[in-house]
């Protein structure tokens, strides 16, 4: 049984959520809900006070004895959001906490869903695709709204998802945990090799995917450290946060938090080469034409050193997860490579995806295939990175449970 936050806000499709929280019910969660002042319009407060069993207001100041506008958002393992209009989105994006549905989701620390519906011109407008991937950022799932009739003739993107496919599509933040229990290490971004005290070789990773792996995890129940080298995007609230840099300085953290995690995540892109002298001073133009020539050397090979030192030391995690960005050739396929790579890496699960100069890096999607050390075949995921994140996930959690039935 989930304690679960029902938001309802001003739109038509209102009437949808009444049937998502008797899913909901039926299911035998405890539902609180909240609707925007202007529902009513729509839905009476007795509908969902007859169908949740519970008292309902919009208004901050009823219930103060018992604190309402934290106390629910605290409590709740799950704030939902069916439907949310471009004006909650763009409350809820820019912080404000002007009534008792806002105030609980600056409250509450729970995974928070939220199904949009309104009318394409608006769902399309700058300031809600803004808002809308603010709140993604964020954590938050905003689940992509179906095409369709909408309120009057018109039909496109906008409508509400039917109320059972939503139940569906939570499944995961309604079941128990799959991490519960379990301590993952995660690495993410890309290292940046010092130069000189004002130069460095970086990469174009954003740090998206750890991010979405990061909270994927944590969604799933397991307490997660999440070692970030640099990142375009914020970190997730409530994981463990350290700092790396450099290959090295990332090497030496990993070595710090590996022992007595169930499972490491290797998804930083790690710099293989570094320059083989970091200059005192700032590299000089030293006349009109001549450049420097830049030595590099070999970086240490995290992944593969971490693998190797499991055998001397049954702390280090039992399940290590690579990642490799591959670029198919006329000598090979992405998929062959991933295979000869999870080979030579040593790690139990390999994620592969296809990098090229549109592809993967920076960009909101993803398409990968996981690939098993055992031999399983191969997992596919496409989708926004914190959608791939979750099929990731999943498969580790198997990888991990596997591992604990068979020491067992
Ligand atoms: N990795 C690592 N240390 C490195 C390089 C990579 O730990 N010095 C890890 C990455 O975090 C990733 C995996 O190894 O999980 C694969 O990285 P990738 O750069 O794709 O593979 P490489 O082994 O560097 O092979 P390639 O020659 O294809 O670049």
């Amino acid at each position: 049984m989930k304690r679960i936050v029902l938001g309802v806000s001003a739109g038509i499709a209102a009437y949808k959520s009444v049937l998502l929280l008797r899913l909901l019910r039926e299911a035998g969660h405890h539902v609180d809900v909240i609707p925007t002042g202007n529902v009513a319009n729509f839905v009476g407060n007795a509908t969902w006070e007859a169908l949740s069993g519970n008292p309902v207001t919009s208004n901050v100041f009823d219930a103060v004895d018992t604190v309402n506008h934290v106390r629910l958002g605290q409590q709740a393992d799950l704030v939902l959001v069916v439907p949310a209009t471009a004006d909650i989105l763009a409350r809820a994006a820019s912080g404000l906490a002007d009534d008792l549905l806002t105030g609980t989701l600056l409250a509450t620390r729970a995974p928070v869903v939220m199904a949009p519906a309104m009318h394409t011109e608006m769902w399309q407008h700058p300031a809600t695709v803004a808002n809308t991937a603010v709140l993604r950022e964020r954590g938050v799932r905003v689940i992509e709204p179906a095409s369709g009739r909408l309120t009057g003739k018109d039909s496109g993107p906008g409508r509400l998802p039917e109320p059972d496919q939503i139940f569906e599509s939570i499944q995961d933040l309604l079941s128990e945990p799959i991490l519960a229990g379990r301590k993952v290490l995660i690495t993410a971004g890309g290292t940046r090799e010092p130069l000189d005290p004002v130069r460095f070789l970086g990469n174009r990773s954003s740090g998206r995917q750890g991010v979405a792996l990061a909270q994927a995890a944590r969604d799933a129940g397991a307490q997660v450290t999440l070692i970030a080298t640099h990142l375009e995007v914020p970190a997730p609230h409530g994981v463990e946060l350290v700092h790396a840099s450099s290959a090295l300085e990332l090497r030496e953290a990993v070595f710090a938090h590996a022992e007595r995690q169930d499972a490491l995540i290797m998804n930083a892109a790690v710099a293989d080469f570094r320059p083989a002298t970091i200059e005192g001073s700032k590299i000089k133009k030293r006349d009109e034409h001549s450049a420097p020539v830049i030595e590099l050397v070999r970086n240490p090979d995290i992944l593969a050193e971490i693998v190797c030192a499991r055998g001397a030391n049954d702390q280090l995690p039992p399940v290590i997860v690579g990642f490799a960005a591959e670029t198919g050739d006329d000598q090979g396929s992405v998929l062959d490579y991933g295979r000869a790579k999870l080979a030579r890496k040593g790690c139990e699960l390999l994620v592969v995806n296809e990098v090229g100069a549109n592809l993967t890096f920076g960009t909101d999607s993803n398409t990968v295939q996981v690939l098993f050390a055992d031999g399983k075949p191969a997992v596919g995921a496409a989708g926004s990175k914190i959608e791939v994140a979750r099929v990731v996930i999943g498969q580790l959690a198997a990888e991990i449970n596997g591992h604990v039935a068979d020491a067992k």
